[in-house]
């Protein structure tokens, strides 16, 4: 075995440990209380769940339903839910508007769903899935600029 193996992987190993964890990390951190941290992030593994819930019920044509889901747990209607109100004050501006912008784009969805319900088109679908990229969009738009811890 090559001798200067053992120097190098000790070499290489203190330089992992040392680099700092959050390296790159451009994102703001955004200072609030820690039940308001548990309270936000309960709030986006809910968040996720209902993503996955919409896109299993548009692979089974149930739009009835994704609509039901994104707009009472995503949508305008969801304000209560996740207390925006407590929320908001301790949130800077842009991030403020990338949650706005999912609650709106996620009552969009639900009409759009509800359309599509009907319709059972094409286009209807084209444009379903927009709005679904439109609220993907905010999810990573605000995950790319803030955090919390
Ligand atoms: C208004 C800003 C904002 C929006 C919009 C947003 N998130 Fe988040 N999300 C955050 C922040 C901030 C964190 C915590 C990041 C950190 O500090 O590590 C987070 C964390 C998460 C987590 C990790 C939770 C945990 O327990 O660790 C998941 C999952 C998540 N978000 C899913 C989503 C999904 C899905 C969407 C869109 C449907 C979404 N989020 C929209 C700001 C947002």
């Amino acid at each position: 075995m090559n001798a200067r193996f053992p120097v190098m992987a000790i070499v290489l190993a203190a330089t992992l440990a040392a680099a700092p964890a959050r390296a790159a990390d451009g994102r703001e951190l955004v200072a609030m209380p820690p039940m308001m941290q548990e309270h936000m992030l309960a709030s986006m593994r809910d968040h996720l769940v209902v993503l996955n819930e919409i896109l299993a019920d548009l692979a089974e044509e149930k739009y009835a339903e994704a609509a039901k889901v994104a707009e009472a747990r995503l949508g305008m209607s969801s304000f209560g839910l996740h207390g925006a109100s407590h929320m908001a004050p301790h949130m800077p501006k842009g991030m403020r508007e990338a949650g706005e912008s999912l609650h709106r784009a996620a009552s969009r969805f639900a009409l759009l769903a509800q359309e599509a319900d009907v319709e059972r088109s094409y286009a209807a679908m084209r444009k379903l899935t927009g709005a679904l990229g439109e609220m993907t969009t905010a999810c990573a738009a605000c995950h790319a600029g803030y955090r919390i811890r």
